[in-house]
């Protein structure tokens, strides 16, 4: 296995192309894949090669640059027709994580914005692309910092757990929950990661744990039905996830055990954090009743590996995502700060889609 440097970007434009670190081969093999064509990108998200909210987003905004690329077209309406189009192919691969959906609408906000040639149109989504990648790694970093100042002061080193993977691997870098481990062990804040491995696809044991262990961040996993004795017997100070998609009062849609957790930690008098991004946040939806959740495949299920674990005959329900009530969250972690989910509407709102 060809090891990476300890700074791990999932996404990266390279000589005319998208290179991924295929999320579905860690921890085993470090591989990158090279994606041309729209198409490949669609797929990609489709398959979780690249995954995690805010990567999504940053994948498909330069997966519209990769179709607009190939539109043939030089009249600016038809062109803006057929980018559309585009738009629908990549808005169909994940429908929960609502960073997807802001990216591409960013981008063709920026197509019916540019004037000039479609030349020139394509040069500014791969700019726009570009932005938003860098915007996002920014916005980690802060997110972490703000983290570090929301975490219990006592005692001065924390046992922090955590779920799924919101790191460096679901952003453009650094992470968002995992963001805020970041900064507190580089703080000398952190004793301790618990990373739950979270069935059905061990994001966090596969790729949570991968991405400490490169940074000599000590991490244990757990699997998912220990949490609630950790928790008991007082071993875990925080708990802090990512999120998917959180409505405007705070409702929050991360991967599914998210809302078990919460629910655990509430009863023992654990604080539970959510670290996000602004453009998390769908001010559009009041509350998390109405954010769509993705099923996936039942093979996630009855297989590990090649390995089928389950009897013929039974049936399968696989939701990949659940929603955190508000009221059992303490606090949103934004770049522009935390807040108590009630107050999230008093942060300046990232330009909607
Ligand atoms: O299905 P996934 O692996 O894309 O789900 C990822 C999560 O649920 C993450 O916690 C979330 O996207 C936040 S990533 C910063």
């Amino acid at each position: 296995m060809t090891s990476p440097s300890t700074q791990v970007y999932p996404v990266i434009w390279h000589e005319d192309k998208v290179l991924l670190i295929d999320q579905t081969k860690l921890p085993t093999k470090y591989t990158v894949v090279a994606i041309n064509r729209c198409d490949d990108m669609a797929q990609a998200i489709k398959t979780m090669i690249v995954r995690g909210a805010p990567a999504i987003g940053v994948a498909a905004a330069y997966g519209m640059y990769l179709g607009a690329r190939e539109i043939k077209e030089k009249n600016r309406d038809v062109f803006l027709n057929q980018l559309e189009e585009v738009a629908q192919k990549l808005r169909q691969t994940r429908p929960t994580a609502v960073n997807l959906f802001w990216a591409i609408s960013q981008i063709l906000k920026t197509a019916y914005e540019t004037m000039g040639t479609v030349e020139e149109i394509k040069a500014s989504l791969l700019e726009t692309a570009q932005i938003i990648q860098i915007e996002d790694l920014q916005t980690c970093r802060s997110i972490g910092d703000h983290g570090l100042e929301a975490l219990p002061k006592e005692p001065e080193q924390l046992c922090l757990l955590t779920y799924c993977n919101a790191g460096a691997l679901a952003t453009a870098g650094y992470g968002t929950a995992l963001g805020v481990v970041r900064s507190a062990w580089r703080e000398q804040r952190l004793a301790r990661l618990y990373a739950s491995e979270t069935r059905p696809r061990l994001q966090g044991s596969k790729l949570t744990a991968w991405e400490c262990v490169q940074e000599g961040i000590p991490v244990t996993i757990i699997t998912d039905n220990m949490a609630a004795h950790c928790l008991k017997r007082g071993m875990i100070d925080a708990v802090i996830v990512g999120a998917d998609r959180i409505a405007a009062n705070g409702d929050t849609a991360n991967k599914i055990g998210t809302y078990s957790l919460a629910l655990v930690a509430k009863a023992h008098d654990i604080p539970f954090f959510v670290a996000a991004p602004l453009s998390t946040v769908d001010f559009k939806l009041a509350t998390g009743e109405e954010i769509p959740i993705e099923e996936r495949h039942p093979s996630e299920i009855y297989q590990v590996g090649e390995t089928v674990i389950c009897p013929p005959g039974a049936e399968f329900y696989n939701p990949a995502f659940d929603v955190t009530p508000a009221e059992l969250i303490k606090a949103i972690i934004t770049e522009q700060g935390a807040v108590p989910p009630e107050e999230l509407h008093k942060l300046q709102i990232k330009e909607s889609f």
